[in-house]
């Protein structure tokens, strides 16, 4: 972009900041700093999620560790409770570690640059680089969905994604704005409210004069995906065993992976094919009933079975009503529900 149709787009975008912007519990009153610990912790939670979602996490998390020395201190069991429904659990692994490295090797200082930032677990390069602008100004635009989708409107370029990402990045990151937070958050908020992927309100766009899609009203065109090759099925058992007692059993998932330290029924491997599936026993009771859930990657198609006895190593026994304090993921409380109400049927 040219120097001179930057700085109008600069300009015209912060003004519109000033009097538009949303309002959220992680951004600073206007003429104050921001919280650069509120920034990370809510940059990490919008990895993949929406900002309506994120709003309540991002409150209860600072209302139980307001600062980043309490979350460095958290219970790791008890931040895995409490990231429950945001999915992608391996995130909270990250953030637990990262806030930990910046307790112990940063005296609690979140570090100022993206060089510095993306050494820390679970921060990459659109993170570090939002992070270092929205808390510190640093002059870096990131480039997340939102804000290719405008630079690539404004700019009519029509490369299909996700090549379309690596290509703006290339071209903003010669620029370094002035008031980069805003800058970077004037984007963001400007691709969600205006500049949306659909029901584009280009007559509230205070970049309309510049968007060189609008001149040829290809806007809603850009950007375009080349079609995706279809998701893959996988599927699995899961087993509900309780004993005389009441205790049911429970299994933790590996470290790393999928749902990575979950807690939910113990499962059998997860294969491609049905016909990989276990042989069932005959004392098992299928539910009648599966449930499929849908991973950044495959389909997960899940068939609960009434177990008697479980041959799983690392099971562990929890009353129903202590299921409560462990982490189990969305996907496992609808099977564990799935079980509660068809165990009875035949
Ligand atoms: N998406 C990611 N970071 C954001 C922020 N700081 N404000 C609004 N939307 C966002």
């Amino acid at each position: 972009m040219e120097k001179s149709k930057f700085q109008s787009v600069h300009s015209l975008l912060l003004q519109w900041y000033d009097a538009h912007q949303r309002q959220l519990p992680w951004r600073a009153i206007p003429g104050e700093q921001p919280n650069p610990y509120y920034v990370l912790l809510s940059e990490v939670m919008l990895q993949q999620t929406t900002v309506a979602t994120v709003i309540d996490y991002f409150n209860r998390f600072i209302g139980r560790w307001p600062t980043l020395k309490d979350l460095a201190a958290a219970n790791q069991e008890e931040l895995y409770h409490q990231w429950q429904g945001l999915g992608y659990y391996s995130r909270a692994r990250n953030l637990h570690a990262c806030v930990a490295t910046i307790a112990q090797e940063h005296a609690c200082t979140i570090p100022h640059t993206p060089a510095d930032l993306i050494k820390l677990d679970g921060i990459g390069s659109y993170t570090s680089a939002s992070i270092s602008a929205i808390a510190y100004d640093y002059p870096i635009i990131p480039v997340d969905g939102n804000i290719t989708r405008v630079i690539a409107r404004l700019l009519a370029i029509d490369i299909p994604l996700p090549h379309l990402k690596t290509h703006i990045f290339k071209l903003v990151t010669p620029l370094q704005p002035t008031r980069a937070g805003d800058f970077a958050q004037g984007l963001m908020d400007l691709g969600s409210t205006v500049c949306k992927p659909k029901n584009l309100l280009c007559d509230q766009c205070p970049l309309a004069s510049h968007c060189q899609s609008q001149q040829t009203k290809q806007q809603h065109l850009i950007p375009f995906s080349k079609p995706k090759p279809l998701k893959p099925t996988r599927y699995t058992y899961a087993f509900w065993c309780e004993d005389e007692n009441g205790l049911v059993h429970l299994k933790r998932r590996p470290e790393t992976g999928v749902l990575a330290n979950m807690v939910g029924l113990p499962t059998s491997d997860w294969v491609d094919n049905p016909s990989l599936l276990p042989a069932v026993d005959p004392e098992w009771r299928k539910i009648p009933k599966t449930i499929k859930h849908t991973f950044t990657h495959f389909h997960l198609i899940i068939q609960p079975f009434i177990t008697k006895e479980i041959r799983h190593s690392t099971v562990f026994k929890v009353k129903l009503q202590d299921f409560e304090n462990y982490p189990i993921p969305t996907l496992m409380k609808k099977v564990i529900n799935t079980c509660l109400t068809l165990k009875g049927t035949e």
